[in-house]
């Protein structure tokens, strides 16, 4: 099976590449071989190289910079996905995408639902929802996985800015009014092929499970930090807690952006484990790679 790649540079890419299985060829792409905004280098390649899927994990996914690029994000984030999902319809083959917790602008402490009402708020919220429907009009068969508070080898997150600011410095200050279930993106991209084996389509949620505040994924990533030698176990870090008005951001954040994982876990007959067990693989994997964070 041949499968077109798009935003192959990216963060999920890496881990998307790491566990592709081995009846998959990927044609790995990002803005440089093929700029998915460009409808007719979208069609001009997929007509050379005629690709059975399409997995599409380019985007533009800097959330705050977006309030002041309203252009770029919507070029990357709507007219791109569109582009692609109108070429794979056209050619007849399926399109798979990757879409966010943001769509919704949870505020109530029950997990957002795939057909939950969506509510998108900020530029990069609104354009991502706006893809995700352009795919839906597309005419062909899609899959679009939603997925939160994403970490990986292949990009800059979360917890490695924490235990870098832990190596300079004795207290931390993290928000602790925001919940959300933290994401390893190799998990994610292992949930991909799952659900492309099992030729799903339609919307789905895939996130780790469980949920925490961006302080609690903070107090564990340096707990964990210190168990795989990132830092010294004797180093006293206080982390403090802390509303979000301290840290007031372009963009807006929902206060509960926790999604139900039951229709990933039916469909695949197997629940996503827990955050915490995500983050340690993830520190492990770092760790035996020698990579520093
Ligand atoms: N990161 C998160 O916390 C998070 C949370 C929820 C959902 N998601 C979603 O998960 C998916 C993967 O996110 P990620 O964090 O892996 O993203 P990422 O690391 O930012 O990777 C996106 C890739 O797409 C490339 N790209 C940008 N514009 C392009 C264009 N016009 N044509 C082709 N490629 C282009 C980027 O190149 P440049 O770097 O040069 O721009 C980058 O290599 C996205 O759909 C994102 O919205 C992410």
């Amino acid at each position: 099976m041949k499968i077109l790649l798009t935003g192959a540079k990216g963060m999920l890419a890496a881990d998307v590449k790491i566990t592709k299985p081995e009846h998959v060829s990927l044609i790995e792409t990002d803005v440089e071989e093929l700029d998915i905004t460009d409808i007719d280098a979208v069609d001009t390649f997929c007509n050379q190289e005629k690709p059975d899927l399409i997995l599409n994990c380019a985007a533009y996914t800097a959330v705050d910079q977006a309030e002041d690029d309203k252009e770029t994000a919507y070029a990357v984030n709507v007219t791109g996905p569109k582009n692609l999902a109108q070429t794979a319809a056209k050619f007849g083959i399926p399109f798979v995408h990757v879409s966010t917790d943001y769509v919704f602008f949870g505020n109530s402490c029950a997990p957002m639902k795939e057909d939950d009402k969506c509510d998108p708020k900020g530029v990069y919220a609104k354009t991502k929802r706006a893809g995700e429907i352009e795919i839906e009009n597309a005419g062909g068969k899609w899959l679009t996985v939603r997925t939160s508070w994403l970490y990986g080898l292949g990009g800059n997150n979360f917890p490695d800015a924490m235990i870098r600011l832990a190596k300079e410095r004795d207290t931390l200050t993290v928000v602790n009014d925001q919940k959300g279930s933290p994401t390893s993106s190799h998990d994610l991209a292992e949930a991909l092929w799952k659900l492309i084996a099992l030729k799903s389509t339609g919307y789905f949620h895939f996130s780790n499970s469980g949920e925490c505040t961006w302080y609690d994924f903070a107090v564990e990533a340096i707990s964990l930090a210190k168990e795989f030698n990132f830092l010294p176990k004797e180093k006293n870090i206080d982390i403090q807690p802390v509303t979000s008005d301290k840290f007031p951001s372009p963009a807006p954040r929902p206060a509960y952006s926790v999604m139900s994982l039951d229709k990933y876990a039916k469909a695949t007959g197997k629940a996503p484990r827990s955050w915490q067990e995500g983050l340690k693989d993830y520190l492990k994997m770092k760790s035996d790679l020698t990579l520093d964070v």
